[in-house]
Parts: C-alpha cells; structure tokens; sequence
C-alpha cells in the first residue's frame, strides 16, 4: 500500500530538519519562487529535481506533453497566480524528447480523451509537414515535433490577456521554451524567449533540429 511512501516522507523530512531546523518552519511562512514551470507529467521529467531546486523555488503546472491550451482553466490559474500574486518573472515551458504524448500525436491510433489534448500537437505536425519530412528517422521526427510543441507553448503563454496586461503594466516577465533530454538529464534552451516589447526578430527564433 503507501507505507513505504509515509516511511520515505518522514525520512525526508527528519534528514530536512536535520539540516536545517527552521526548515519547514521557512517554508509555512511564505513562498517566494523564481520560475514558473509548465512542462509535461511524465513520471521521468519531474521539474525540481532536474533542475536541482528546493520546495519553494519553482511554481509548476504538468500536464500531459506540456500543452498550452489557450482555454485551460487549469494552467491560466496557475499563470495568473504566478504573474500576479506570486510576481514571478521567469516563465518556462519545457518539453522533453522521447514524450509519449507527442508520439501519440503522430500515430493513426485512437487514444481516447488524450487525443483532444494532444489535438494541437497533430495541428503543429500538419503545419510544420515539410520540416519534419526531412528530419530525418521517426525518432527525430517526434523530437523535432516536440520542440515545435514549446516554441507554441510560449507563444500561446505570451498571447494570453494575463501577459498581454502584465506586460503593459510593466511586468518584466520573460517567457522561455525549454527542452529536456532524458537520457542524459540535460536541458536545452530553444532560444524562443518572448519578452515585453521584444527587439525585431527577436521571439520567433526557429526550434533547433533535433539531435
Ligand atoms: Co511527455
């Protein structure tokens, strides 16, 4: 059952005073994070430990193949939150190669629900066809496919009303677009940054080939 998830807790936790008594104590007052993260759930990608960050230091929201869905509820509250109460500047979405998400947005197989998330994913494929017909192998074409899916992300990010009027208030928020390679636990930049009143060119940077 859980047991051994209560046993690894207050293992955690003791180690987590151990080290520093006034820990939790810390944490229950406030918190203060730098990054806002949307990535994707997958079990592998999880957004603190590959970064190397403590509780309290990214704000996260994961759904499935990081989508950002210009009507989720879910994620525009978590935005909102993170712009406006928690006044973070440093906004990061971030996928990885290898997603089954993105791979379930290639095939011709019938997922279920999942296949209206993804939706957006098989659009980004039609739209972007001659690019991943010369990618290279499947595999390529599903990471190339992938790191399109962020540079929409961020571009879907930087067209909401929320930064649309946080920018004009002169909120210095910048929106990035990340990826994450799984079998060597390193993330890249897609160079796809969007700040407030971005430089000519700047913003619509093309997403690496895959490698
Ligand atoms: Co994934």
């Amino acid at each position: 059952m859980l047991s051994d998830l209560f046993a690894r807790n207050r293992l955690w936790s003791a180690s987590r005073q151990a080290d520093e008594p006034e820990y939790f104590a810390r944490l229950a007052t406030r918190q203060a994070p730098e990054y806002f993260w949307i990535g994707c759930s997958d079990s592998r990608v999880p957004a603190n430990v590959i970064t190397g960050l403590d509780p309290g230091e990214v704000f996260v929201h994961r759904n499935v193949a990081n989508v950002v869905h210009s009507s989720d509820m879910n994620l525009l509250s978590a935005l909102e939150f993170a712009i406006d109460v928690l006044a973070i500047r440093q906004v990061i979405v971030c996928g990885h190669y290898g997603c089954a998400g993105v791979r379930a947005a290639t095939d011709d197989e019938v997922h279920g629900l999942a296949d209206h998330w993804i939706e957006p994913i098989r659009r980004l494929a039609r739209q972007h066809a001659v690019d991943l017909a010369v990618a290279g192998s499947a595999a390529r074409r599903r990471d190339l496919l992938a790191e399109f899916n962020v540079v929409e992300g961020v571009r879907r990010v930087a067209e909401t009303p929320i930064l649309r009027v946080a920018w004009a208030r002169g909120a210095d928020v910048a929106i990035h677009g990340l990826i994450y390679r799984i079998d060597d636990g390193l993330l890249h930049d897609l160079d796809c940054t969007i700040r407030p009143n971005p430089a000519p060119g700047s913003g619509a940077a093309r997403p690496l080939a895959a490698t």
